[in-house]
């Protein structure tokens, strides 16, 4: 059966974006910033701007301190040099017609001694090491053990996420997204697994969502909620993530958050495999702005969530890696170049800017 996918090709009201597309490209980290300055560099603009036709881009997950770094090589926003990398890259991709949101992040304990300031231990909300790995200079690595945040630390980190946003308003985004997805910082306090805090921020869903939430807000002061999206991952345990009921937590933030006004609702919809299933559909009623799916959809799949109502918009991952012209071939129905796993973190332009598009293939 042939799905008619022309819905994809419609365009949205995001926030105050017009978006000539539902495509989204996802947050892709790539580790290939400028060495020494985590700023980026014209290899890195080039890869945005092959990707330009995108209904929105959403950048590679982007650190907002040198403390919420945990893998080599990824950009920051903290530094006048990675304003500068990050400025080049947003005029070039304007200049080829696209709309881009910065991922703001902080790691938390998903980190190791030789990123953090001073060789210091990583924070997290309680310090509880993490089963997962970090990429580093030798390649994969265990994380380092965690320290708890203090109190007056909760609102430095608030914080460093408002100068963040200001910094991308300066470096000439659309618009930031708020990476509270996959197992890092905010992720953490969220999650009764990774939070054991017995303060304002521990115990009940109230208080595990309210760095979330005041997150949200200081984002949301430093620009304007029309700007501003995050990304959620209820489901998933990617980097050790576990919680008793999850999904009452992200109902009481989903609706929280539809309360600040925010743009988007990005939801990682990827599930621990054998588990209960999430129901996704409660977030997308309990959010009243965009909602934008992700994980496994194929070009078929994300019009019949659109044509449902499921979704508003989709955002493709590892199809983006290798199709810098996903627009054009979900447009043509036309077959897709196979990712290439080995070049997805770190390197240079193999496997980053050479992928073919249709016309020279
Ligand atoms: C190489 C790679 C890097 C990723 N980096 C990020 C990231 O920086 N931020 C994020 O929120 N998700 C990241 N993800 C997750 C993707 O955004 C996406 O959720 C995942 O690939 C599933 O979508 P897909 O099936 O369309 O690939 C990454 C995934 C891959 C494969």
């Amino acid at each position: 059966m042939t799905v008619d996918a022309s819905v994809l090709f419609s365009h949205h009201r995001l926030g105050t974006l017009d978006l000539p597309n539902r495509i989204v490209m996802a947050p892709l980290t790539r580790n290939r910033a400028t060495p020494g300055t985590d700023a980026p560099h014209s290899m890195n603009t080039d890869y945005y701007v092959q990707r330009a036709r995108a209904g929105l881009i959403v950048t590679e997950a982007t650190q907002i301190s040198q403390q919420g770094q945990g893998y080599i090589q990824t950009p920051g926003i903290y530094t006048d040099a990675q304003v500068e990398g990050w400025q080049a890259v947003t005029k070039a991709v304007h200049a080829a017609g696209g709309r881009i949101f910065l991922q703001m992040w902080h790691v938390g304990r998903v980190s190791h001694v030789s990123l953090q300031p001073g060789g210091g231990a990583p924070v997290a909300p309680s310090a509880i090491q993490a089963k997962t790995k970090t990429y580093l200079a030798h390649g994969f690595d265990s994380v380092s053990m965690p320290r708890a945040l203090e109190i007056e630390e909760i609102v430095l980190t608030v914080r460093d996420y408002y100068n963040a946003t200001v910094n991308a308003r300066r470096a000439g985004f659309d618009g930031v997204e708020i990476h509270a997805a996959n197992g890092y910082l905010i992720d953490q306090f969220l999650r009764d697994g990774s939070n054991h805090r017995t303060d304002a921020y521990g115990g009940s869903i109230e208080n595990r969502t309210r760095f979330a939430i005041e997150v949200a807000e200081a984002v949301v002061n430093a620009w304007e909620p029309g700007r501003v999206g995050i990304r959620l991952s209820p489901a998933s345990p990617a980097n050790d993530m576990t919680d008793s009921n999850p999904a009452p937590l992200f109902d009481h933030l989903a609706h929280n958050l539809s309360a600040l006004k925010l743009a988007y609702l990005h939801i990682n919809e990827s599930q621990t495999p054998g588990a209960t299933p999430f129901d996704f559909t409660s977030l997308r009623r309990a959010f009243k702005g965009t909602y934008i799916a992700n994980a496994g959809y194929t070009r078929e799949k994300a019009a019949e969530a659109i044509v449902e109502g499921r979704a508003d918009l989709v955002a493709f991952g590892k199809l983006y890696i290798a199709n810098p012209d996903l627009v054009e071939r979900f447009a043509k129905n036309a077959p897709l170049n196979e990712p290439d796993q080995a070049s997805f973190y770190g390197g240079g332009a193999k496997g980053y800017i050479d992928y073919p598009t249709l016309d020279a293939s």
